[in-house]
């Protein structure tokens, strides 16, 4: 599985970069769970659970510190 698509952390906008931090704590937990119909079934779960929808949201905000560092978002 490609754990970082197209094997750059490069983006060409900061709003790409955000997206690109869905996208990269999805992959891990897509690694982590490999099974689509297990993955299918915790969804439901997650999505209605508060505390859930926070922890993915902290989960992407480090995910994208560090893309944002690649590109140097913060000059
Ligand atoms: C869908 C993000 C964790 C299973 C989605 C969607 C997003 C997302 C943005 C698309 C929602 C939509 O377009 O309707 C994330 C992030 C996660 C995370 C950022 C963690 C950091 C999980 C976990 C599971 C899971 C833990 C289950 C084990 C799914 C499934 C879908 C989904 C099955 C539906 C996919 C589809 O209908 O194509 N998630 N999610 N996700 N997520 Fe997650």
């Amino acid at each position: 599985m490609e754990l970082v698509p197209g094997n750059t952390l490069i983006t060409a906008t900061p709003d790409e970069g955000r997206a690109l931090a869905v996208k990269l704590a999805r992959l891990t937990v897509k690694a982590t769970q490999p099974d689509a119909e297990v993955r299918q079934r915790l969804r439901l779960a997650y999505a209605e659970d508060h505390h859930s929808l926070i922890a993915i949201a902290q989960v992407v905000a480090t995910e994208y510190a560090t893309i944002a560092a690649a590109n140097n978002h913060w000059r």
